[in-house]
């Protein structure tokens, strides 16, 4: 018997069937369509997305000649905060899914934030006003969506993030889908109360929104229900935001032990025990797994919006490298960034800055600046985002890192690998899996069921398969740090 987990990320969908040892028995993935309707809009149709989960299933089950029979439980992840609501009957989505990556209600916080602050509802929920959060994506869907808001009130639309709504489909959709959420993908709604693990009543009345329409809170790791179609009778046993995932899937149980995965965006999470621990210094405090009906977890994360979306932007909008892992080759021909910094706020600045209201930059130009260079600008600016992440949750935690735990498919640059430790002055460790992701979901549906019996029988199955240790002098070290850093106010402020 194997385990199924479905990867609903920001670029594609995933289904990966893993076996005991945590190894890959085959996968299948396609992409979704990128849909920007004005600048700072990122949607997705969310129709297209379940259709192409489904496909994906097949695809994984045909090429392992697999059937769901093969399959002793179905874990869930998915690109958090994502926003859609659709029809409890028909099951049509009201709009396009929002994206996490959309500022559209950038021009709302300041309104917001006249009672009480950037950080009035921080508290409650563990994160600052910002464009990030499902909450307020949901607030603009109603206020714009015909009949939305009285269907809501009616409990006929439902509001979901991505695992809420491939779950609803998954466990028969219109005929009786189950309407759920797990409490990582709900605590980053900004409407869960972190201590309580609940909806947050006053925060639904500030944001006017119809609880009707929220799914239910449940653990991150139980049998919810069983899978209908094309995974028929599979229990449905595990469901995590993506990056809580990958935390899961690095094993990182212990308090003190965190990761960075280097996606779309880059997530830094490390766990904080069964306490929620506030921030100081920008990140945010979220949901790191609840297991069964043991205590929620929690983590300090830190949150980069724009990483390997960078690369793919250099690739698709100025069309100076052909494919992705082409970036690494590009920025090899030169020795350094030639004194040139790419700072990437396309969705503002998140963490640690929170400014939706920044937007990217690319300064330090001569005429001595050529692709290569760009190139690793680009790169390096995933570097110095993960440092300044490092740098807070050290501060916020009061322990210093001695190494950092990665994952995602921009561990493959080796350039950039090398850079990050450089850059951050400690080890870099990378893992015999890395898709994470996958894998956490995995883990978390498999201990519903017995599969594996407990988190010793996961741990087994982390190894490294990489490290890369810090090389460059610190005086260089510095100087990087501290232009980046001028860089960085650049892009504040540019939004009216
Ligand atoms: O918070 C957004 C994050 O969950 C997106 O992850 O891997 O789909 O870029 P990814």
């Amino acid at each position: 018997m194997y385990i199924g987990s479905i990867d609903q990320g920001t670029t594609s969908s995933r289904f990966i069937i893993f076996d005991k040892k945590g190894d890959i028995i085959a996968m299948g993935q396609k992409e979704h369509e990128q849909i920007y309707p004005q600048a700072g809009w990122v949607e997705h149709n969310p129709e297209e997305i379940w259709k192409n989960t489904q496909e994906v299933i097949g695809l994984a089950l045909g090429k392992a000649n697999l059937s769901a029979k093969d399959i002793a439980a179905v874990g869930i992840t998915n690109q958090r905060e994502t926003t859609v609501a659709w029809n409890k009957k028909t099951g049509k989505p009201y709009y396009n899914a929002i994206v996490w990556q959309d500022t559209r209600v950038g021009s709302e916080l300041a309104e917001l934030a006249k009672d009480g602050g950037m950080d009035r509802f921080r508290g409650k929920t563990g994160l600052p006003l910002a464009a990030y959060f499902s909450g307020l994506k949901l607030r603009w869907l109603l206020n714009n969506c015909e009949g939305l808001r009285e269907d809501a009130e009616k409990g006929e639309a439902l509001f979901g993030t991505m695992d809420t709504f491939i779950a609803w489909h998954l466990t028969g959709g219109i005929e009786g889908g189950l309407h759920i959420t797990d409490v990582t993908n709900a605590s980053r709604t900004q409407l869960m109360n972190l201590e309580t693990c609940q909806w947050d009543q006053e925060i639904l009345d500030i944001f006017k929104i119809p609880k009707a329409m929220l799914p239910q809170i449940v653990s991150s790791s139980k049998v919810y229900g069983t899978a209908k179609g094309v995974l028929n009778d599979v229990p449905l046993a595990g469901m995590l935001g993506d990056q809580q995932a990958a935390l899961v899937g690095q094993t990182c149980f212990d308090p003190g032990q965190g990761k960075n995965t280097y996606g779309t965006g880059c997530f830094l999470l490390m766990n904080t025990g069964t306490k929620p621990i506030p921030s100081k210094f920008g990140l945010l405090t979220t949901v790191a797994y609840q297991l069964g009906d043991e205590p929620v977890h929690y983590a300090l994360e830190g949150s980069v919006a724009i990483t390997g979306a960078l690369v793919q932007w250099l690739r698709d909008n100025l069309g100076i490298i052909k494919s992705s892992p082409d970036i690494e080759k590009l920025a090899k021909e030169v020795e350094d960034n030639g004194g040139c910094y790419f700072v990437p706020a396309f969705s503002g600045l998140y963490a640690p800055y929170w400014k939706s209201d920044a937007r990217g930059v690319l300064v330090g130009l001569t005429r001595y600046i050529n692709k290569s260079h760009i190139a690793r600008a680009a790169l390096e600016a995933t570097a110095f985002q993960t440092w300044e992440v490092l740098e807070a949750m050290e501060k916020d935690a009061g322990i210093p890192i001695n190494s950092l735990r990665v994952d995602g498919g921009m561990v493959v640059n080796q350039l950039l690998m090398q850079f990050q430790s450089d850059i951050i002055g400690q080890e870099v460790i990378c893992p015999k899996i890395i898709e994470t992701t996958a894998l956490g979901a995995a883990y978390a549906a498999g201990l519903a069921v017995g599969y594996w019996a407990n988190l010793e029988d996961l741990r087994k199955n982390w190894a490294i398969a990489g490290t890369w240790k810090p090389k460059m002098e610190m005086s260089k070290k510095e100087k990087l740090q501290s232009q980046w850093k001028k860089a960085v106010t650049k892009s504040f402020d540019w939004e009216e």
